[in-house]
């Protein structure tokens, strides 16, 4: 155990001094602050690291992680982070990647008992309940499962539009918002299209009048 633990120390030994073997600076320059232009949303699966599989360097990405990949408006960890991207780092693009073969999706799909991520899983039950009639029509499991990872990301695309955080930002600038799913088998990206830039693009009643209430104040 000791071993594998201390491999990682190792790593980062190798990780430091080859970073600065190739420029000396690279550390000051790096602390003193970050201005990613992306806000990455993904699975905690360790097969889909957002700087690694983007080709991105340290500092480019602000990234959230959760299994599979969920908006969840009453997190207050995924909030926190979104309103510190948006607000503060001011990304221009934020980017939901789910990934097929994900095991949160496969489980939600079962009725086996898992325990408490059952509860976080609930979600995504609901994505299914919500596209029951697409779903029960593709016989094969894994098409299934694959479709139903691509409704999650959409679904929490839009979970992202609903948010108080994006609305005021369209109010007063361009933010994109994107789906993407992560093919594991081929390591490719592929994109779903549900891009989101304005408040119209979301059911009315999910709509607030940001602006109205800007005017009062
Ligand atoms: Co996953």
């Amino acid at each position: 155990m000791e071993q594998s633990y201390q491999k990682l120390i190792t790593g980062n030994r190798i990780y430091a001094e080859t970073k600065l073997f190739q420029d000396p600076d690279y550390f000051n320059k790096l602390s003193k602050g970050q201005k990613p232009n992306y806000l990455w949303i993904g699975c905690s699966d360790s097969r889909v690291p957002a700087n690694e599989i983007t080709s991105t360097k340290s500092g480019e990405i602000f990234v959230h992680r959760n299994i599979a990949n969920l908006v969840v408006h009453t997190d207050s960890n995924m909030l926190s982070v979104l309103e510190y991207a948006v607000n503060v780092l001011k990304v221009e693009h934020i980017i939901v990647c789910g990934h097929y073969g994900c095991g949160g999706v496969h489980a939600s799909m079962t009725n086996t008992f898992h325990g408490f991520v059952d509860n976080w899983l609930r979600h995504i039950k609901d994505v299914y309940h919500h596209n029951e009639v697409e779903l029960k029509a593709i016989e094969d499991h894994e098409e299934r499962a694959n479709r139903l990872t691509e409704m999650n990301v959409i679904s929490q695309v839009r979970n992202l539009a609903k948010t108080i955080i994006v609305q005021q930002a369209w109010d007063e600038r361009e933010l994109h918002l994107h789906g993407w799913v992560y093919g594991l088998h081929n390591g490719l990206v592929k994109d779903l299209a549900v891009i989101h830039n304005h408040q119209e693009d979301i059911d009315p009643i999910y709509q607030y009048n940001i602006s109205k209430v800007t005017a009062n104040i």
